[in-house]
C-alpha cells in the first residue's frame, strides 16, 4: 500500500455524497423491523448482506427501496441518521452533506416532516456530540414524474433553512436530466444549490453530462466520470470548477470496476474531483475505505489523498468559516 493505515485513518475527511437511507445497515434494519411490528423475510443480518448481488444500478436500487420499508417514525430516521454519524467519527469525518429522498418515504405514507425531522435532530446532536458538521440534499428520484418531485419542491419549503440543495437520483435509464428542467430552475428561484447524478457507464452518460451543465446549470455533478469521452467537458469542469463527487466501491457494483484509473486522470489534471461512499451499508465501505480502495488501486500518494480533501472543501456547499475550519486542519499534514 502506497499510503499508510495511519495517515488514512487521521487524515481529516469530508463527503459529499452518501445517501442515508443507502447507509442502513442489516442490523439496524432488524431491530426497526422489530420497533415497527415488521416481518423481513431474512432470518438474519447475514442474510440479508448475502442477498447484495447487484451487476447494475437497477439491481442495487431494488434492494436499497427493499431496505427502507422498516423506516416509519422521526425516531427511525434519528436513529438512521445517529448510527451513520457515530461510525464514521471513528473515520475522523469532519463534513458530510447527506443525500435524502423524501419521495422513496412519502410515497409509501410517511410524511415529509417525519424524514426531516429526525434527521435534523441527529444532524444536530452529531455537531454537539461529535463535532461533525452536515448539511442536507433534497434528492428527488428521476424514475418518477417531474409533477411530482415539483410538488416535493413546494413541500419542502417550509424546511428551507434545513436545505441546502437539490439533487436528482434513482434510475437514470429513460430519465434524463432535461425531464426536471423547470423543477430545479425553480428550486434555483427558491435559492437552492442544485447537483444531480450522472451515474457511471449508464445509456446516454455523456449526453446526460452534457444536460446538467449546458441545460440544467448545476455547480457540481454526482459521479460523472464519463466526462473523460468528451475532452471539451473536461476542460469545461476545470475552467468553471465545477467538481464531481465519484464513488470508487459503488463504481464497482454499478459497472466494472473503481474507476481508480479515471479519478487518478482527472485529479492530475485539475478537475475538483472527490471520494465519497454513496450507499456505504450496501456496497461495503464508507469513505475511508473507498480512499484506501482508490490509493491502492491507482498508486495515489498523501499528498493526492489531502489534494481529494481539498477539492472537497473547495466545492462544499459549507458557510465560509467551516470551509476556512476545514481547510486548517489540512493545511497541517503538509
Ligand atoms: N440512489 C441511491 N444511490 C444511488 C446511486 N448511486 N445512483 C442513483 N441513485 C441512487
Ligand atoms: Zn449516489
Amino acid at each position: 500500500m502506497t499510503v499508510s493505515a495511519e495517515f488514512l485513518a487521521a487524515l481529516p475527511k469530508s463527503e459529499l455524497h452518501l445517501h442515508i437511507e443507502g447507509t442502513l445497515e442489516p442490523e439496524l434494519r432488524f431491530e426497526l423491523a422489530e420497533r415497527n411490528g415488521i416481518e423481513l423475510e431474512y432470518a438474519t443480518p447475514e442474510e440479508v448482506r448475502a442477498s447484495y448481488q447487484f451487476h447494475d444500478l437497477g439491481s442495487f436500487l431494488a434492494s436499497y427501496y427493499a431496505g427502507m420499508e422498516v423506516l416509519r417514525t422521526e425516531p427511525d430516521f434519528y436513529d438512521l441518521a445517529r448510527t451513520y454519524f457515530e461510525r464514521v467519527a471513528a473515520q475522523n469525518l469532519a463534513y458530510v452533506e447527506i443525500f435524502f429522498d423524501p419521495q422513496a418515504h412519502t410515497a409509501r405514507g410517511v410524511p415529509f416532516d417525519v424524514v426531516i425531522r429526525g434527521l435534523r435532530r441527529a444532524q444536530q446532536d452529531a455537531e454537539n456530540r461529535l463535532g461533525i458538521r452536515s448539511a442536507l440534499i433534497m434528492c428527488f428520484l428521476r424514475d418518477f414524474q417531474a409533477e411530482f418531485a415539483m410538488a416535493t419542491l413546494v413541500a419542502s419549503l417550509p424546511y428551507r433553512e434545513w436545505i441546502t440543495g437539490v439533487g436528482l437520483d434513482s434510475d437514470e435509464r429513460g430519465n434524463p436530466p432535461s425531464k426536471f428542467a423547470a423543477v430545479f430552475a425553480r428550486a434555483r428561484q427558491e435559492g437552492y444549490r442544485l447537483t444531480m447524478h450522472c451515474d457511471v457507464d449508464q445509456d446516454g452518460s455523456i449526453e446526460h453530462i452534457r444536460q446538467v451543465l449546458h441545460e440544467i446549470g448545476v455547480e457540481r455533478i454526482d459521479h460523472g466520470t464519463n466526462v473523460l469521452e468528451d475532452e471539451s467537458l473536461v476542460q469545461e469542469l476545470i475552467d468553471r470548477s465545477i467538481g464531481l463527487t465519484s464513488c470508487p466501491i459503488s463504481n464497482r457494483w454499478v459497472s466494472d470496476g473503481t474507476k481508480a484509473a479515471e479519478i487518478a486522470e482527472l485529479l492530475r489534471r485539475g478537475v475538483k474531483i472527490t471520494i465519497n461512499s454513496d450507499d456505504p451499508a450496501y456496497f461495503g465501505g464508507y469513505v475511508q475505505e473507498n480512499l484506501a480502495v482508490l490509493a491502492e488501486e491507482a498508486g495515489l500518494t498523501e499528498t493526492d489523498l489531502i489534494q481529494l480533501q481539498r477539492n472537497a472543501v473547495d466545492i462544499a456547499w459549507a458557510p465560509p468559516q467551516v470551509k476556512d475550519d476545514l481547510r486548517a486542519r489540512l493545511d497541517v499534514l503538509d
